[in-house]
């Protein structure tokens, strides 16, 4: 008895006399009902208690601009705001990433969660009690793949820590104290060991009754026939939480030397390495105002417990931007803590313009003698540390010193070598004010004559022109049939936006165009729900019509494109209704080319010619 309303759109004369089966509302269902934890309306009231411009407010600055909001996109590096919050549609839509949803989606999407986990938090957030969910219901949530997941990992980690504090961990247990952890470390980070026994986590998991099938998808396993094995054993076991300290995945160290040093858990359906950083669930919560990221492991957790709780780091992988994304949240500011050697060098510089890119200002902390911070601390201690915090410099002078290093400052043709360099990484400043700071800082430093340097900026500059950037790759050309299939979806999507700002538009369309017409399967599903909407109500509300869209796929952000169309910006009103009239026009008459491909009969055929001569001759007004 759910989704009684997209079910009654099945028994529509319309579906039903064009066999639409597979298109309208009706097949969502089906696949929901296999999904669905909480009665439909439960699910609503959650949505629309929770107010989506309050909701992103936690999260985005945003700022009216006419009848939306604006902010800098959370999904995406950019620079001006193209995420637009709407609390008439109550979704939010960013124009440069194409990220689009209500206010569940906006949850699941920023925290990451399940949409169980995320439905919960907005109840909670809204003082709404959730029901008890039904036992078969509970069941099928405990079979969510990513559920199930986060309950392997975490009973998984509990184990490991377990098994550190009985004699069989006692080698994992002296090796960390060995490194000079406390115990108290040890439990904030709950560390543990994996037994020396090859199968010993596996056949805790089997005795919990785990599926091999779902054993297999945590990476914790080699799953073979001729028996199953543990990836992880005789290790030391450092669990990677997320921000909200969920265990992801696992690194393991060796006990002394052996290769490899490091085992980490493969990319799994929750654990994306390029999303991550170890640390972060405790580094958030830090009050200093910049964030320390280092290479490793031991790193981090040496820092935290010489009270730098800000340290994070990117694991057995580079930095990449969406590192930077998830750091933006946090901080507008990083110290770079990377090893000193040159490996250490070679991340930094990488590092560098990510983290810039993402309007993250970042130094570079000098940490020689010493390899990297855990040796640091344990050597000088936090003190000293601390020192060589406020001494770190600005991550351009320090790609300087890098360039620097590359040239012998006593053969005058290197050292020429070097001044152009420096010009030619000054001239990456578009702003002129910048540059000449940077320019003046960079002559001081290297006892440059500062009018020389400036002079030689400026003639390299004019050489090259400043923003002589070679632009990027080339767009392929789309094939025709692609093109034109876009197009028409495109007027699809601006038709549906249409009518859900404006509804009065409805009673223009009437006769003219049908949900049938929109020849996409998910835009049609999604028009069924609009027109049968529109015809109960009077009026539609979209974030509730994208509830339906929300479980299984990830159909959600299709739809609310869907729902955020826009035509250029600059169109005056006589073109704008032009537009709407050819945008109807072209919808008919590809719906109508569509249906003579499959018409099987004269008639049909006849019908089809006769209502296309028709639309050449039709008259749409906007009024
Ligand atoms: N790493 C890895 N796999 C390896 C080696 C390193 O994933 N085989 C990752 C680990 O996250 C490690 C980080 O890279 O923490 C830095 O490596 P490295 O500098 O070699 O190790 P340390 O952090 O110094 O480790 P330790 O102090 O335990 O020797
Ligand atoms: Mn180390």
């Amino acid at each position: 008895m759910r989704h009684p309303a997209v079910r009654r759109q099945c028994d529509r004369q319309i579906c039903r006399e064009n066999g639409i089966e597979a298109g309208c509302g009706w097949k969502i269902v089906r696949q929901q009902e296999e999904f669905m934890y909480y009665p439909d309306d439960i699910i609503e009231e959650v949505r629309s208690r929770n107010d989506i411009v309050d909701v992103i407010s936690q999260y985005v600055s945003l700022k009216k601009k006419g009848a939306n909001y604006f902010g800098l996109c959370p999904f995406h590096n950019e620079k001006s705001p193209s995420f637009s919050v709407s609390p008439s549609k109550q979704m939010y839509y960013c124009f440069g990433c194409g990220a689009g949803g209500n206010v569940i989606t906006f949850v699941m999407e920023y925290e990451n969660y399940s949409f169980v986990e995320a439905v919960k938090y907005l109840a909670d957030r809204a003082g709404i009690t959730l029901p008890e969910m039904e036992d078969s219901r509970e069941a099928k949530a405990r079979r969510d793949l990513k559920n199930t997941l986060l309950e392997i990992n975490r009973l998984a980690a509990n184990y490991f820590y377990y098994q550190l504090k009985q004699p069989q961990g006692r080698p994992g247990y002296e090796y960390l104290k060995n490194r000079k952890l406390t115990d108290e470390t040890i439990t904030h980070f709950g560390l543990g060991f994996a037994n020396k026994v090859p199968d010993d986590l596996y056949r805790y998991m089997r005795s919990k009754g785990y599926s091999d099938s779902i054993l297999k998808e945590t990476g914790l396993f080699f799953i073979e026939e001729r028996g199953s094995r543990d990836k992880f054993w005789n290790r030391v076991m450092f669990p990677i939480l997320d921000v909200n300290n969920r265990v992801i995945g696992f690194g393991g160290r060796v006990m002394g030397d052996g290769e490899p040093k490091y085992l980490n858990s493969p990319e799994t359906k929750l654990f994306d390495k390029s999303r991550n950083l170890f640390g972060l669930n405790f580094a958030r919560k830090s009050r200093e105002k910049y964030l320390l990221i280092c290479e490793g492991y031991m790193d981090v957790i040496a820092m935290h417990q010489a009270g730098f709780t800000n340290a994070v780091a990117s694991l057995g992988t580079a930095f990449t931007a969406q590192h930077a994304i998830l750091l933006k949240r946090y901080t507008e500011q990083a110290i770079l803590t990377y090893d000193s050697d040159g490996a250490g060098v070679r991340a930094a510089l990488r590092a560098i313009p990510i983290l810039k890119d993402a309007g993250i200002s970042v130094k570079v902390l000098n940490m020689k003698p010493y390899k990297d911070p855990d040796e640091f601390i344990k050597n000088l201690g936090k003190e000293e540390f601390q020192k060589r915090i406020d001494g770190a410099v600005n991550s351009f002078m320090f790609e300087i010193s890098v360039i620097r290093s590359e040239y012998n400052m006593q053969d005058p043709e290197s050292k020429t070598g070097f001044y152009n360099a420096v010009a030619r990484k000054l001239l990456e400043f578009p702003e002129k004010l910048e540059r000449d700071n940077y320019t003046e800082a960079v002559a001081r430093e290297y006892m440059i004559p500062a009018e020389d340097l400036k002079r030689l900026v400026n003639s390299l500059g004019g050489r090259f022109g400043t923003a002589a950037r070679p632009e990027g790759r080339q767009e392929d050309r789309p094939r025709k049939k692609k093109e034109k299939d876009e197009g028409i979806r495109k007027s699809q999507r601006l038709l549906l936006t249409w009518l859900i700002e404006r509804p009065p538009l409805f009673e223009t369309i009437k006769g003219i165009i049908a949900p049938e017409d929109f020849t996409d399967d998910l835009y049609r599903q999604a028009a069924v729900m609009v027109f049968d909407e529109y015809e109960k109500t009077g009026t539609i509300e979209p974030a509730r019509i994208l509830n339906q869209f929300i479980e299984g796929e990830e159909q959600y952000r299709e739809v609310a494109a869907l729902f955020h169309a826009r035509l250029e910006e600059s169109l005056s009103n006589e073109e704008q209704k032009k537009a709407f009239s050819e945008t109807i026009k072209k919808i008919k008459r590809y719906s109508l080319e569509e249906k003579s491909k499959k018409a099987t009969d004269i008639k049909e055929l006849q019908d089809i010619i006769r209502q296309k001569s028709e639309l050449a001759g039709l008259q749409i007004s906007l009024e």
